[in-house]
């Protein structure tokens, strides 16, 4: 299976995007032909500073690194250095309905936090269709908020098929609804847009100052709680082994146990899981100089795959080759 996911450089990876999507990329490494890349053309939706756009690629190339991507195995890049995409995304945009576009819930999310309604950001999904179907990609996984990109990737995909041929694969995506929406310690999702995050790597004081201060309502030690809706409990249930996750419900249902206790043994439990990675990471950042070069051997490969694919798209709408022939 070919198996495709991107993550923007917006910001430093959280546990949200661990469990939401990186984690199911490290571990399709095995058995499958993966493909993933950061997402830099994405990020400019925003308008980051340009050193915020650079510092945070190789931020993440360094997550991805320490956390076990296996660049010789999978093919890992940069997607600003394979331009092909945005060629394919003025292929794709010319048949796709408006329609479909301001239907996307994504664009609307984004405008209602205050960010300004440029033409990159409601074309987003296009240039997100065309990293998917430029790969010919089968499995995309990612985090639930994802799923109506993915969708809007297969429509593109059967307009231009029906339109000109069958030129593109319809992709599916794969989301672990378990971990579909891991929640930011304000109860929301956990965003980099929202302030809420837990970072992987981020010092581990500062883990436990942020878990200490995860929202949970104000049942009284003494009293029975439900676990279903406790933030602490549901990040709990990310780290701990099932035997440990058995008796914290236990705890919850019995009473008698305070959500500071639960914290406390949530900010040990992350610290512990990441620690191995750390060193490795630190490693890594040392020698920022092999992770650019691992990525442009990565968008060397990507790049072979792309430009097959973009002309073959090109071909078949009549541009260049068509008027040769
Ligand atoms: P953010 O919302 O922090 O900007 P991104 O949009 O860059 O995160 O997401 C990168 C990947 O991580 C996507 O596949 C997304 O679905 C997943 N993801 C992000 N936040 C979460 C979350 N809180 N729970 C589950 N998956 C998430
Ligand atoms: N939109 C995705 C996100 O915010 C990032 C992304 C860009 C992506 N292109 C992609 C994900 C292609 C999967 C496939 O998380």
């Amino acid at each position: 299976m070919r198996v495709l996911s991107g993550i923007q450089p917006s910001g430093r990876l959280h546990i949200g995007n661990y469990f939401g999507a990186m984690r199911q990329h490290i571990q399709m490494q095995i058995g499958n032909d993966c493909f993933f890349f950061i997402a830099d053309y994405h990020a400019l939706t925003s308008n980051p500073s340009p050193k915020d756009v650079g510092d945070f690629t190789l931020d993440v190339a360094m997550s991805y690194l320490a956390m076990g991507l296996d660049p010789e195995k999978t093919i890992f890049w940069r997607q600003s250095d394979v331009p092909e995409v945005t060629e394919l995304t003025w292929l794709l945009s010319c048949v796709t309905p408006m329609g479909l576009l301001h239907r996307c819930t994504s664009y609307k999310d984004k405008v209602a936090q205050g960010l300004t309604p440029n033409l990159g950001l409601f074309a987003y999904p296009v240039l997100q269709a065309a990293d998917i179907l430029i790969f010919k990609s089968d499995v995309v996984p990612v985090g639930a908020d994802q799923k109506q990109h993915i969708e809007v990737t297969r429509d593109i995909a059967g307009y231009f098929n029906n339109t000109y041929g069958e030129v593109f694969v319809l992709p599916k995506d794969y989301i672990i609804e378990s971990v579909a929406v891991v929640p930011g310690i304000d109860g929301r999702k956990m965003s980099k847009s929202y302030g809420n995050t837990i970072e992987m790597f981020e010092p581990e004081k500062s883990i436990k100052n942020k878990v200490m201060k995860i929202v949970t309502d104000s049942t009284p030690v003494e009293a029975p709680k439900n676990p279903g809706n406790c933030n602490v409990f549901a990040l709990l249930k990310l780290f701990a082994s099932p035997e440990e996750i058995k008796q914290w419900e236990d705890r919850y249902r019995k009473g008698g146990m305070g959500y500071g206790e639960a914290k406390k043994r949530l900010a040990e439990l992350i610290v512990e899981y990441f620690r191995p990675y750390r060193d490795r990471r630190a490693k890594l950042e040392k020698n920022p100089d092999y992770v650019r070069q691992t990525l442009a051997k990565g968008a060397q490969r990507a790049r072979a795959v792309a430009k097959k694919t973009l002309a073959e798209a090109r071909k078949v709408v009549g541009l260049g080759d068509y008027y040769d022939r």
